[in-house]
């Protein structure tokens, strides 16, 4: 016989719920408003043993934030599948979820002639310490009191596995609180080389491929196995609506598997608390994120409540900009290294490259977006004259001279951020963070305006499994409520879901 999955209920059961419900509590049953509240408040968890689209069993936590108490509000099982274990396993995963969120005890009430039930909570560690007379109406039964004491170490450091699929990264990354265990990534970078930019369907079949051996590395490298882990986070988005699947696809089936709880989270959040891997995240912070994929800039009061988009990119992302003007330069794929390689030597006031989007008409309406497609057709027109002309012209000159065009403007919106919202820090993440000026630059004129500039190692920076686990981890630290499984994916997901319910 197989064994029937138990998942995080959803709003889809409630129907399922109920009819099991009534057979189980006939009169006591709760009513439907009432199990609807509960299934979907934030400080309860409830869980279902499914049977195809039947709901064979349900069981239910409630756990109020700040309270070191739990209470099993319901435990349900079906008639016909009494004594299989399931009762067993939907007290662990109400166990398990009480350990998640901090819980110290663990409250239940049993009728006082259950001994099946009362037998089964004491080989899970649960005692009596009290009796409410006469507590079941009409039969006039007393109910037992038990409690078990959790041994809450792992809570406040779980083990999160983090899985990353957004670009042409695989990421893997595994994380115990606020600590790094393993950060293990395959890229398919070579193989979008010779179309010098991410080709999506050439993504999503690579990380395909890549997922099974990543994973077994990360584990390998942390040194856990699947079932130390406390639960799974995953990016929905924003990112290539086909490379996301996969990964969440991965991460779903692993979490049904393992019965652990999954965390749906945001790639572009995930760049901004990679950095409790690298100590405190000061709070507030302005981001600056520039990847081949994003160029965003961010307004971050609180990780996991407010974040605030002030601006992206209109058109081309910062890396992509580098990997088209690397492309006509004739240099090779990435672009970014291949540019500050070509840029060493050259002189950056060579030529005076278009600043987009820092016009005074421009800077109302765009004030910290980008835009980079102006910037590229210049540098091509540029190179397109020179070459009908018959100039000679020296390629270090053109790339750092592009090269600090792009740094000028990135630097210059994210400074003005900090000083116009008053916030003397800034980080920065994403690929185009490798890029020699652009570093130099921040850190130019961060020193000269009084602000903190945070740059993660690079292993961090680029897009990385490590990141999402680490916002997994600050999400699991915080009691907030797993993803229900029927997330999907979202390319254009806002930073403002940092986290999808
Ligand atoms: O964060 P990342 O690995 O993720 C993706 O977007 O996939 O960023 C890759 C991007 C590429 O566009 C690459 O050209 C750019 O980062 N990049 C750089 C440098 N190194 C990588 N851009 C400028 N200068 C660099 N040194
Ligand atoms: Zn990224």
């Amino acid at each position: 016989m197989t064994t029937m999955p138990i998942v995080p209920a959803e709003e889809k059961h409630l129907e399922g719920i109920m009819e099991l419900e009534q057979a189980c509590f006939g009169n006591d049953a709760w009513a439907e408003e009432t199990m609807a509240f509960e299934l979907l408040a934030e400080h309860t968890r409830y869980f279902v043993v499914l049977d195809g689209d039947k709901i064979r069993g349900f069981a239910g936590l409630s756990k109020l934030a700040g309270n070191h108490q739990a209470d099993v509000q319901t435990v349900c099982v079906d008639e016909s599948l009494r004594g299989q274990g399931y009762g067993r396993k939907l007290m662990e995963r109400l166990i398990t979820a009480a350990k998640s969120q901090a819980a110290t005890e663990l409250f239940l009430e049993v009728r006082a002639d259950n001994a099946v039930a009362q037998n089964l909570y004491a080989t899970l560690g649960f005692t009596h310490i009290d009796t409410r007379k006469r507590y079941y109406q009409p039969d006039n039964v007393d109910a037992w009191i038990m409690v078990a004491r959790i041994d809450n170490e792992l809570p406040h450091e779980p083990i999160v596995l983090g899985i990353e699929s957004s670009c042409d990264e695989t990421g893997i990354g595994i994380v115990r609180g606020s600590t790094l265990l393993a950060n293990v990534i395959s890229s398919s970078m070579d193989l979008h080389a010779r179309f010098g930019g991410v080709v999506p369907e050439i993504a999503a079949r690579a990380h395909l491929e890549a997922l099974q051996p990543t994973l077994e590395k990360a584990l390998h490298d942390a040194k856990v196995s699947m079932s130390e882990v406390d639960a799974i986070a995953v990016t929905n988005g924003p990112g290539l609506a086909g490379a996301l699947m996969v990964g969440v696809g991965a991460a779903k089936a692993l979490a049904v598997a393992s019965g652990k709880p999954i965390f749906a989270v945001n790639h572009l959040v995930g760049h901004v608390g990679v950095d409790v891997l690298e100590g405190e995240l000061e709070l507030p912070t302005i981001a600056l994120l520039v990847s081949g994929g994003h160029t965003s800039l961010l307004l971050v009061r609180d990780l996991l409540d407010d974040v605030t988009l002030l601006g992206e990119t209109i058109d081309d992302a910062a890396g992509e900009a580098f990997d088209k003007v690397a492309r006509l330069l004739g240099l090779s794929y990435p672009g970014g290294p291949a540019i500050d390689k070509a840029a060493v030597g050259g002189d950056p006031k060579a030529i005076r490259f278009p600043r987009g989007l820092t016009l005074p008409k421009d800077m109302e309406k765009h004030r910290y977006d980008f835009s980079f497609s102006g910037l590229k057709t210049a540098v091509a027109r540029w190179v397109e004259s020179a070459e009908v002309k018959g100039e000679e012209f020296s390629i270090s000159d053109v790339a750092a001279s592009f090269r600090e065009a792009v740094a000028d403007v990135l630097t210059q919106k994210a400074v003005a951020a900090c000083t116009e919202f008053g916030i003397p820090r800034l980080l920065l993440g994403g690929g185009v963070v490798a890029n020699a000026r652009l570093r130099e630059l921040a850190a130019e004129r961060c020193d000269a305006a009084g602000i903190e500039l945070r740059i993660p190692p690079f292993s961090l920076c680029t897009d990385n499994g490590a990141m999402i686990a680490a916002l997994g981890a600050q999400l699991v630290m915080a009691g907030r409520k797993p993803s229900s499984l029927d997330f999907g994916v979202d390319s254009t997901l806002s930073v403002q879901t940092v986290h999808t319910k």
